[in-house]
C-alpha cells in the first residue's frame, strides 16, 4: 500500500542506490514540487546535492531574502543567487508577455548554467517533476522545471542539460507531493503557499517592467496576501495575486487632485489551474484591503477587483 512514510523510505534508498556518491544540482524555486524533491533528495546524499535559488527580480517581496532563510534553516545546501539586475536590464522595454516569458526563461538558464559549471563533479540535474507534469508533457506551474523543459529547443543545450536527469516525484499527484512534505517534516505553510507563475510579477505587471513598478506591485501584493493570511482567507483560496495596470486614472487625495494608477486584485478557487472560477472574498475584506493599499502605496489611487472566471479569462492577465 502507498503511503507518504513509504514512499520516502523506498525513495530514499532508490535515490542511495541510483546516485551513490555523485553529486547533483536542483534549482529551487520557492514551489512545493521543488521544495519537496529538494527535501528528499538531501535525505537521500547529503550535501552532494547542490541546490541552487535565483532571485529573478520578479518574486514576492522579501520572497528571495525569506525563503532562502527557511531553505537554510531546513538544512539544505543551497546557494541563493541574487540576479535580479540581471533579469531586469534584460526585460527592459519589452511589454509583450511571450516575450517576457522567453527573455526570463532565457535569463534563468543563463544563470543556472553559470552556478551549476561552479560545482565540480556534478553529474546528475534533479527536477521536480510529477505525474501532471508528464502527462501534460508541458507544466504550466512548475518554475525552474518547466522553464528548462519549454527551453529544450533554444539551440545549443547549456553544460547541465547535458547531465543525467534524475526526477523522484515523477510518480506522484499533486496531493500525495504535499503529504510526502509533511512526512518529511515541512512546513505546513510551505506546503500550503499557491502557485507562483515561474515569470512572477513580470506577467502581472501589464505592459513595459520597470524597478519601481516591481516595487509598487511587491507592496501591493503583500498586503493583499498578508490580508488573507490575517482574516483566515488565504488557505480557501487556490491562488491570489495583484496586476498593476498601465492605465492612470484620476483621484483625490485633501485638496490635491491625483492622476495615478490602478491595481487589479485577483483570487480564484481552482483543483489544477486549467478552470478556474473568482472567488467571492466578503465585501468588508475587500474594502479594507482597497483602503490600505490607496493608503500606504504611493503610486496607486484605485482598486478594483477581478470577477472573471476561467474560461474565458485565464488566471494571469498576461
Ligand atoms: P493561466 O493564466 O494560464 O494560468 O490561467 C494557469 C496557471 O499557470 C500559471 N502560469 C504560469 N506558470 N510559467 C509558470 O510557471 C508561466 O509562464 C505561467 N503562466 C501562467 C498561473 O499562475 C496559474 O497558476
Amino acid at each position: 500500500d502507498w503511503t507518504p512514510i513509504s514512499f520516502v523510505e523506498d525513495t530514499i534508498e532508490k535515490m542511495r542506490k541510483k546516485l551513490g556518491k555523485d553529486h547533483v544540482v536542483l534549482g529551487l524555486s520557492g514551489g512545493v514540487d521543488s521544495t519537496v524533491t529538494a527535501v528528499l533528495l538531501s535525505e537521500a546524499i547529503g550535501d552532494r546535492l547542490h541546490c541552487i535559488f535565483v532571485n529573478n527580480g520578479v518574486l514576492r517581496k522579501d520572497e528571495f531574502e525569506n525563503v532562502l532563510e527557511q531553505y537554510k534553516e531546513m538544512g539544505l545546501n543551497i546557494k541563493g543567487v541574487d540576479s535580479s539586475d540581471r533579469f531586469l536590464n534584460a526585460l527592459e522595454g519589452i511589454a509583450d508577455p511571450e516575450i517576457k516569458r522567453k527573455t526570463i526563461g532565457r535569463k534563468f538558464i543563463e544563470v543556472f548554467d553559470d552556478e551549476a559549471s561552479l560545482i565540480t563533479n556534478v553529474e546528475w540535474l534533479a527536477q521536480g517533476t510529477i505525474y501532471p507534469d508528464v502527462i501534460e508533457s508541458v507544466s504550466v506551474n512548475g518554475g525552474p522545471s518547466a522553464t528548462i523543459k519549454s527551453h529544450h529547443n533554444v539551440g545549443g543545450l547549456p553544460d547541465f542539460m547535458k547531465l543525467q536527469v534524475v526526477e523522484p516525484m515523477k510518480s506522484l499527484f499533486k496531493d500525495e507531493v504535499r503529504r510526502v512534505g509533511k512526512a518529511l517534516g515541512i512546513d505546513d505553510e510551505l506546503l500550503g503557499r499557491h502557485p507562483f507563475p515561474g515569470p512572477g510579477l513580470a506577467i502581472r505587471i501589464i505592459g513595459e517592467i520597470t524597478k519601481e513598478k516591481v516595487r509598487v506591485l511587491q507592496e501591493v501584493d503583500h498586503i493583499f496576501i498578508q490580508g488573507l493570511k490575517d482574516h483566515g482567507l488565504y488557505d480557501d483560496v487556490w491562488q491570489a495575486g495583484a496586476m498593476l495596470l498601465p492605465v492612470q486614472s484620476v483621484g483625490v487625495m485633501g485638496d490635491e487632485r491625483t492622476y495615478e494608477n490602478v491595481v487589479a486584485l485577483r483570487a480564484v478557487e481552482s483543483t489544477d489551474g486549467m478552470t478556474a472560477d473568482w472567488v467571492h472574498l466578503p465585501y468588508e475584506f475587500l474594502a479594507e484591503i482597497s483602503n490600505k493599499i490607496i493608503n500606504r502605496v504611493k503610486g496607486v489611487n484605485r482598486v478594483v477587483y477581478d470577477i472573471s472566471s476561467k474560461p474565458p479569462a485565464t488566471i494571469e492577465w498576461e
